[in-house]
C-alpha cells in the first residue's frame, strides 16, 4: 500500500484488499511510509499519526488481523513516529549482509522508539534480491555462525539476517519451494552474537572512515 497516507484512502484500500482476497488479510502493512511522507512536508508527523490511527480503526473494526509498518529506510522515519498514536503490531525493516551500518542503527532506534512493549519485528529481503549477485561468491556467511559445518551459504545468509538487526521472522521472496525448505532448514543454526557486534563495529569504522576521507586532489 504505497503513494498515500490519507486515512479515507487506507481504510477504502484494506476494505478492497479484503474483498480481493475474499477474506480479511491476516496482517496489512504500511508500505514505505517515508517515501510518501517525504512528497508530504510540512505535515509529515501529523500524517503519519493520522495513518496509524487509521489503520489501527480499519483493524478494531475486522477488516484485518492486524496493521503493521515497512520501512526501507528507517532513518527518515525516526524523528516522525508518534508514540502517542497506535503503534504498529508488526514493523518491517531490512535485514541481512547488504544492510549498511547507518540503516542497521536507525532500525535499532526506530524498534526501540516505536515497539517498546514488543511488538513483533520482521526483517526483509535478506539477499538484497537476489542469491546470484557476484558479492555472494565473495564472501562465506558460514563465519557468522557457531557451528558453520552443516549450512549452506545461503542458509547461513539467511540464519545471520535474523540479527541484523535482532528481529523475530524474515519476509524472503522465492518461486522455489526447495529453497523455501531450505530456508526453513537454516532455523538450526546458531548465530554467533559476539561476532555479529564485531561486524556491526568494522562496519560502523567503516561507515565513518569513508564519510571523512578527504576530497581526492584534482
Ligand atoms: N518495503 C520495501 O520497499 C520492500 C522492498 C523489497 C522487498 N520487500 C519485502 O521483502 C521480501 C523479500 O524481498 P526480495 O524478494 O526483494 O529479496 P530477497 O528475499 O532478499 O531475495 C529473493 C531472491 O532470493 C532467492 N532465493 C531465496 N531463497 C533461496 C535459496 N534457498 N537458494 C537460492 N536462492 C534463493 C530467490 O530466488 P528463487 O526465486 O530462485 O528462490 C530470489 O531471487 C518481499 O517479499 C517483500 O515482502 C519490501
Amino acid at each position: 500500500m504505497e503513494h498515500s497516507l490519507d486515512p479515507t484512502r487506507l481504510h477504502s484500500a484494506v476494505e478492497q484488499a479484503a474483498k480481493d482476497l475474499g477474506r480479511e488479510p491476516d496482517l496489512v502493512f504500511l508500505h514505505n511510509p517515508e517515501h510518501s511522507l517525504r512528497e508530504a512536508i510540512p505535515h509529515h508527523h501529523d500524517l503519519l499519526a493520522q495513518a496509524c490511527t487509521a489503520l489501527d480503526a480499519a483493524a478494531a473494526k475486522g477488516l484485518c488481523a492486524a496493521w503493521g509498518v515497512a520501512s526501507w529506510d528507517p532513518a527518515s522515519l525516526l524523528n516522525l513516529i508518534d508514540t502517542t498514536a497506535p503503534t504498529p503490531a508488526v514493523l518491517m525493516v531490512r535485514a541481512g549482509l547488504f544492510v549498511g551500518a547507518r540503516t542497521l542503527d536507525a532500525a535499532d532506534a526506530l524498534i526501540k522508539g516505536w515497539c517498546p512493549c514488543g511488538g513483533t519485528v520482521w526483517g526483509m529481503s535478506p539477499f538484497g534480491g537476489s542469491t546470484s549477485a557476484p558479492v555472494w561468491d565473495r564472501i562465506d556467511p558460514r563465519v557468522f555462525l557457531r557451528d558453520n559445518s552443516q549450512l549452506s551459504r545461503v542458509q547461513a545468509a539467511f540464519r545471520t539476517a535474523y540479527h541484523l538487526p535482532q528481529v523475530d521472522s524474515v519476509a524472503v521472496g522465492t518461486d522455489e519451494r526447495a529453497h523455501l525448505g531450505e530456508l526453513v532448514g537454516a532455523l538450526v543454526g546458531e548465530v554467533d552474537e559476539r561476532t555479529v557486534q564485531e561486524y556491526r563495529s568494522l562496519l560502523r569504522d567503516q561507515t565513518a572512515r569513508a564519510v571523512s576521507l578527504p576530497e581526492a586532489p584534482r
